[in-house]
This record gives C-alpha cells, sequence and structure tokens, in this order.
C-alpha cells in the first residue's frame, strides 16, 4: 500500500466529491471515497476506523450538510456536520502529519459590502449553514496546521440538486420564471472546484512548505441568480433545449427560512499567486454543464 498516494475525499456522492473521482489524478493516486453509510463525519469511531486502515497522504473534506434553510430548524445535526466533522478530520490528520483541505462557503460573510470579499474581509455569517460553515474552518485552521480552507459559492454541476437543474427542471412546465436579481454571486462550476482541489492536494503532499490557510475559488465574473438563470435558458435554448422567460424580483419577494448574502462575491488573487490557479469565467464553465446534460439527453 505504501508505493500508492492514498487521499481520502469525504463527500463522494455529492457535487463536488462526484467531480473528485472523475478527475484525471497521477499514476499512483489512489482516492478513496466512502459512503455516508462507511463514514459518518459526525462519528470519531468511523473517523478513527478509516485512517487505521489506510496511510491517507490527505484528506480533501467536501461533505457538508448543504440544506441552508433545513439548518435553520435542525440545526445541531448541521453543526455536528459541518464542524464537529472537519474537527475530527483536523484531529485524526494532524496527529499523523497530513494535509488537510477543507472546502467552505461564501455564507461565511453577511453580503453586506459593496466590493466583492477577499480572504481576510471579516465574517459574520447570518444563517445557521453559515455559522456551522465557519465553526468547520476554525477547527480545521486550529486543528491542524497544515490545513487549507477553500472557500466556493453558487456551486453548479449536472449532478445532484443544483440551481441550474432545478431552473430547467422548472422550465419544462413553465413559460415565466420570477428569479431573485438583488443577490450577487458567481456562479462556479464543481468540476472546476475539483481541479482546484487536486492541485492544492497534489502540492500539499509533495512540499511540507506549501501555502496553508483560507483561500477562494470561484469562476470568473459575477452574476445575479437571474443573470445566471438567463444565461442557463440562453445555452439550453441553443442545444434545443428547455427555455424560459426570466422575470427579476427582489429576494423580499421570495422569502426562505434561510436569508442569503447579498454580495456572495469572492476575490480570487491569493489562490491564483499561490497556487497559480486562475478560475475561467463562470459563462464557460456553465455551457460546459448544459453541454453535459445535454449529451446525457437530459431536459437541457
Ligand atoms: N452547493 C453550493 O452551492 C455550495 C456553495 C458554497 C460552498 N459549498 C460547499 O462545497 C462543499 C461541497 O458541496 P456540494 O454542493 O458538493 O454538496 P452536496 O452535493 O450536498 O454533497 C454533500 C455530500 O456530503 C455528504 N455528507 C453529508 N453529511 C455527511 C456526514 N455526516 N458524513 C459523511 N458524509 C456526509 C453527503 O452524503 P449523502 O450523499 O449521503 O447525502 C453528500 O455526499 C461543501 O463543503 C459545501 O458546504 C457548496
Amino acid at each position: 500500500m505504501t508505493d500508492k498516494t492514498h487521499i481520502l475525499v469525504t463527500g463522494g456522492a455529492g457535487q463536488v466529491g462526484l467531480e473528485l473521482l472523475r478527475a484525471a489524478w497521477p499514476d499512483g493516486v489512489v482516492l478513496h471515497a466512502p459512503s455516508r453509510a462507511e463514514l459518518d463525519l459526525t462519528s470519531a469511531t468511523s473517523i478513527r476506523a478509516a485512517f487505521e486502515t489506510t496511510p491517507f497522504a490527505a484528506v480533501i473534506n467536501s461533505a457538508a450538510w448543504t440544506a441552508v434553510d433545513k439548518a435553520e430548524s435542525e440545526a445541531a445535526a448541521a453543526f455536528a456536520a459541518n464542524a464537529l466533522g472537519p474537527a475530527l478530520l483536523a484531529d485524526a490528520t494532524r496527529a499523523r502529519g497530513v494535509p488537510l483541505i477543507q472546502v467552505s462557503t461564501d455564507y461565511v460573510f453577511d453580503g453586506e459590502k459593496a466590493e466583492p470579499y477577499g480572504e481576510d474581509d471579516p465574517v459574520g455569517p447570518i444563517g445557521i449553514y453559515g455559522a456551522s460553515k465557519l465553526a468547520g474552518e476554525t477547527a480545521a485552521r486550529l486543528g491542524n496546521p497544515r490545513s487549507v480552507v477553500l472557500r466556493t459559492a453558487w456551486v453548479l454541476s449536472a449532478h445532484r440538486s443544483n440551481f441550474l437543474k432545478t431552473m430547467l427542471r422548472l422550465a419544462a412546465d413553465r413559460p415565466i420564471l420570477r428569479v431573485v436579481d438583488d443577490q450577487q454571486g458567481c456562479p462556479t462550476s464543481a468540476r472546476d472546484i475539483a481541479e482546484a482541489l487536486k492541485t492544492i492536494a497534489l502540492r500539499m503532499i509533495a512540499d511540507p512548505q506549501a501555502p496553508t490557510g483560507v483561500y477562494h475559488f470561484v469562476n470568473g465574473g459575477e452574476a445575479s441568480w437571474a443573470d445566471l438563470a438567463r444565461e442557463i435558458f440562453r445555452l439550453s435554448a441553443a442545444s434545443e433545449g428547455v427555455h424560459a422567460e426570466v422575470e427579476g424580483i427582489p429576494s423580499s419577494e421570495y422569502p426562505t427560512p434561510a436569508r442569503r448574502p447579498r454580495n456572495s462575491r469572492l476575490l480570487t488573487n491569493r489562490i491564483g499567486a499561490d497556487y497559480a490557479i486562475h478560475p475561467r469565467p463562470w459563462k464557460e464553465a456553465v455551457a460546459d454543464i448544459i453541454a453535459e446534460l445535454t449529451a446525457q439527453g437530459a431536459p437541457a
């Protein structure tokens, strides 16, 4: 087993986790992606057992409680997955001198800043999900000095549920969709996040002095949810898929249990400088996802 480089990927069935498994890794790298039943992040016993059977060279924690609205009424469960889980992984990795990469979120910010957020801007989550993810960031950073926290936002892929797939599903029945246009963010491909995580993991494995700390990774450019929906339908219609007109509405007309930050835009200079990762524009990334769904015969 020792001639291979073993990497533990949690959340392997999620959007980002699936793309990590689909990515091309160098020869000799073996990804281990146990299901939630095999490795429950909230169980110290479960995590210990995983580390006892395999000498991991790195851990990428892409598992999380991602149900933002449900977190408001199930805070204990959200904190267990998003804060206790990273704390347990940080303990297990630090004890073995192994790097930990913790995926986090724009929701650690309150969204009141007028400009895009840098890594060192003050945090201030406005919901339980964001608070639980912030606790996870702190646990990873304090628990393992060889950790990277990678914040991302507005994650899209051809898998699981996300905004892009919801828009296409709704457009099958409705000619006009009312979509929030007063929240700004950076739509981001799960595949591109996986590539960034791969680059960071391989560098951290190869170089004990590799940079640590908090990084932002989102695709380039910015959009409101309504802008994103319009681009999704433009691309979908161009490949003979569904189309709907998009009517922009304020968030006040689409009440949800959890408030969302008005500004979710993240700066990515630091990851460019330290890891030479330069995100492509979000429209290119969305076009690839629509093309993937079209190739699958899905309703794009
Ligand atoms: N989605 C977004 O828009 C977004 C935005 C910003 C940041 N992020 C962050 O990006 C990361 C990846 O998100 P994603 O969209 O890929 O998430 P996702 O599709 O919802 O997948 C999450 C994965 O975590 C697993 N999981 C949840 N609780 C677990 C536990 N206790 N033990 C083990 N596994 C558990 C889930 O297992 P099951 O398959 O059994 O459900 C699932 O495979 C997360 O850290 C998330 O906070 C996401």
